[in-house]
């Protein structure tokens, strides 16, 4: 299973703390969107699509390389994020755009993951940040444990 991540990560580098923790479990390599060689793709069984949430959505240099993404057929994709806030529906809320535009394309979602980061936007970095040293142990635990069940969950079909 060869698989790829697609990552852009520039608030504090917490969605990398992450996409490191799911490169070392799946063997896969980390590429930010202007990297990305579109032909190549075809090479990949899986890829993880993922950033900081940026006013309520993915980064938009992942969305933009979304819309140029040539039809795929049953391509398996999966889509992670770091944010100030999190909680299921807002999770959800948030990764509907990159989702909605990844299913457009023939990607089958398999999973999700998302995790607090560290927030120093706005008014946030006179109080000294919200969520400090997020992502943490158990944050990077969570992305293992998310990495080594999305493999074992793709071996097995
Ligand atoms: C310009 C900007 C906008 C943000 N908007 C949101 C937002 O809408 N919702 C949220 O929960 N967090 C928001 N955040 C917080 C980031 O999602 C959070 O700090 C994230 O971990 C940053 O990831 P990165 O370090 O990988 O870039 C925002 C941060 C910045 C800098």
């Amino acid at each position: 299973m060869k698989s790829l991540l697609i990552l852009f990560s520039y608030h504090h580098k917490n969605t990398e703390k992450i996409a490191s923790v799911f490169a070392k479990v799946l063997d896969a390599q980390i590429k930010i969107p202007q990297q990305i060689n579109i032909e190549e793709f075809q090479e990949y069984s899986l890829i993880g699509f993922g950033s900081g949430i940026y006013g309520g959505k993915h980064h938009k240099l992942l969305l933009d390389l979304a819309d140029t993404l040539p039809q795929a057929t049953n391509r398996k994709a999966f889509i992670f994020s770091t944010s100030a806030m999190t909680g299921k529906s807002k999770v959800a809320k948030d990764h509907s755009l990159l989702r909605e535009k990844l299913q457009s394309k023939g990607y089958m979602i398999v999973d999700e993951f998302s995790c607090k980061g560290f927030n120093t936007n706005s008014f946030m970095k006179y109080f000294g940040g919200m969520n400090k040293g997020r992502p943490n142990a158990e944050d990077l635990k969570n992305a293992e444990e998310f990495a080594q069940n999305l493999k074992q969950n793709l071996q097995k079909k």
